[in-house]
């Protein structure tokens, strides 16, 4: 039906005859010439009609936004005056000879170029219309050449890509799951996939050596801007590998990527322990474009004659800590350290309290703050010595138990570094290691880090003797503050993998139930083995840059799990139901309604 594409014309093609096909994307009427910027998948050029066309004239003139067109001109090179360097067609123009209309279309709900204005309830119900404009279009090309170059990556290295079922029973990644009820086994339920965990796995047992697979994933979770209810992972696994070499493959390939993609070279991946990223950075994703760190203060504070520092500071699950920014003196208004004082409590602090120091030399009087003055003066000059501070620095603080102060001061460290533009660089990977194997939850109990199939580096006697000291053999690759993959090393004894689930209080039954195969293979001459999952969605998310994850996913899900186009999830008709052996009970207000 062409002969090229809009927006690849340029000044080589000037005098060729060319035929075009695509959607009109505005109409302009200059007094007896007609313009119309037509629009395909690779960009726009402008179609000039004039009334030598004849009857296509009139046509033109039947053009509206979005209609179908198809074009057939000669391309000429603009007039020196006319020239559009701001685009990529801009030297050149077709001058129609024939235009023949191949559809009409309603009036869009909006203008494609004016999305902004618009809410994303509207361009997620007419995604369609959304997609056309040319950055959604270019996060889609991107989301596929990427998923390419990583298909060359690991198929030049060795790995076999194999699909792992849709319908099968849950994997414990920490998320509810999405059920599918089965017709022909009354009562009984598959589970979607929180992620292919437990099959790759098997896959090593049956010899499969280097698994990898571009693979859906389910999780019913509270969504967020970087959370999606179906998503995808780049899932590998390697037997016979050591996490030394299965970090340096993962490594490699992010690498490889952005080198490729991006035309950036991100360097050697720096490593910090879990514990280091905490007390550093309140996090166990850092974002290390942000030059500011938290500092521990507690023992300064133990003595002190304020409670609300010196009884965290006194207890050993509490923490108090600082975080300087440095000239935040005169950076932040009174203002602003309120906005913050109200942001840090969204993680649970009770307060934020802060020295501004305007004269070090006068411990006295150059230090403005609501607590200095239950602060002796010897702490403060240690204090300011161990922050490093100087005149015009502003100091925060955080004291209670460590998991508030981390999050807290964590996402303070975060919006100040966006707030204020403290990027020092674009891009900051690096590896997360050393998790603890187990954190207690609400109740008491213990629960994995990662997922209850991750090795720890003692054997299983020092495991259950002391839980919470346990070290996991995971990591995680974090860039830019977010979390792009994770995996870790496996239990491949079963007598490990019944202490793990033992701690975790799943008892004897419950595991044969719920994981008997996976035991059952353990004892099959079950390799040592071991892998990681990235978020591909999150890596095309940062790489486009785009500020939500729904940017770069074809026909993402509302905030609240929703499809806004399909209108799913949809009701289901009665008898349906009864094939599928199902009563519903709705809520009270739903059965109403
Ligand atoms: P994990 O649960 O850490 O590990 O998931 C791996 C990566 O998947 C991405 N991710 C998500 N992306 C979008 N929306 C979601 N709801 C979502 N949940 C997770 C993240 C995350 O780093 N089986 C293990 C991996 C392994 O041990 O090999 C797993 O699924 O980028
Ligand atoms: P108050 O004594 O409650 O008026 O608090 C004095 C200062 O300490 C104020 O600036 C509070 O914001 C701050 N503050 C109170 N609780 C905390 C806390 N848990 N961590 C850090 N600062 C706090």
């Amino acid at each position: 039906m062409r002969t090229h594409y809009c927006g690849d014309l340029d000044t080589t093609q000037v005098d060729r005859e060319v035929t075009l096909c695509g959607w009109a994307d505005r109409r302009r009427d200059h007094g007896g010439v007609i313009f119309v910027d037509l629009r395909d998948r690779q960009g726009i050029v402008q179609v000039v009609f004039d009334p030598d066309s004849g009857e296509h004239f009139a046509t033109a003139d039947r053009v509206r936004s979005e209609y179908v067109l198809r074009v057939r001109g000669r391309v000429r090179a603009r007039a020196e005056a006319t020239v559009n360097p701001a685009m990529k067609t801009g030297r050149i123009e077709v001058y129609a000879r024939e235009l023949e209309i191949l559809n009409v279309s309603d009036t869009p709900p909006f203008q494609l170029d004016e999305h902004a204005n618009v809410g994303e309830e509207t361009r997620l119900r007419y995604r369609y219309l959304d997609l056309r404009r040319p950055e959604m279009l270019n996060n889609l090309r991107l989301r596929s050449d990427i998923s390419m170059a990583i298909r060359n990556f690991l198929a030049d290295r060795g790995f076999i890509d194999v699909e792992t079922p849709m319908l099968t029973r849950a994997t414990p990644e920490g998320a509810r799951d999405y059920l599918v009820p089965s017709r022909t086994h009354p009562g009984r339920f598959f589970a979607l996939p929180q992620s292919p965990q437990l099959f790759k796995q098997l896959l090593m047992v049956a010899g499969v050596d280097r698994y990898y697979q571009i693979v859906k994933c389910f999780r019913d979770e509270d969504l967020r801007a970087d959370r999606q209810p179906e998503f995808t992972q780049i899932d590998l696994e390697f037997a016979f590998a050591d996490q030394a070499e299965i970090t340096a493959t993962a490594e490699a390939m992010v690498r490889g990527l952005f080198a490729q993609v991006l035309k950036h070279d991100l360097g050697d991946f720096p490593r910090l322990t879990w514990a280091e990223a905490m007390a550093r950075f309140g996090s166990d994703k850092p974002d290390l474009r942000i030059p500011l760190e938290l500092v521990e203060v507690s023992d300064l504070m133990r003595a002190v004659d304020f409670k609300v520092f010196s009884a965290p500071a006194n207890d050993p699950e509490g923490r108090v800590a600082a975080l300087k920014v440095p000239g935040g003196g005169s950076l932040l208004s009174r203002k602003q350290i309120d906005d913050y004082t109200r942001f840090v409590g969204i993680y649970g602090a009770k307060g934020l309290a802060y020295i501004k120091v305007n004269d070090r030399t006068d411990l006295e009087e150059g230090l403005q703050s609501p607590i200095v003055k239950f602060l002796p003066v010897e702490v403060r000059r240690q204090l300011l010595d161990r922050v490093g501070a100087v005149d015009g620095d502003l100091i925060f603080f955080g004291a209670d138990r460590a998991r508030v102060v981390n999050e807290a001061l964590g996402a303070l460290r975060c919006k100040l570094g966006a707030d204020l533009e403290l990027y020092t660089c674009d891009w900051a990977p690096l590896w997360v290691v050393d998790f603890p194997m187990f954190e207690r939850d609400d109740k008491g109990r213990w629960s994995p880090l990662h997922h209850p199939f991750t090795r720890p580096a003692c054997d299983p006697q020092a495991l259950v003797d002391d839980p919470g000291a346990a070290i996991s053999q995971a990591y995680d690759m974090v860039l830019n503050g977010t979390e792009l993959g994770g995996g870790s090393i496996r239990i491949h004894t079963s007598e490990m993998q019944q202490s793990v689930f033992r701690i975790l209080g799943i008892g004897e039954a419950e595991a044969r139930e719920k994981f008997g195969f996976l035991l059952d293979a353990l004892r099959y001459g079950c390799p040592p083995h071991g892998g990681l999952a990235f978020g591909l969605d999150r890596l095309v998310m940062l790489m486009t840059r785009s500020a939500s994850i729904r940017d770069v996913i074809a026909f993402p899900k509302t905030q609240s799990a929703s499809c806004l186009l399909t209108e799913a999830p949809g009701v289901v008709d009665a008898q349906q139901l009864k094939d599928l052996h199902i009563r519903l009970r709705l809520p009270a207000a739903e059965a109403a309604g």
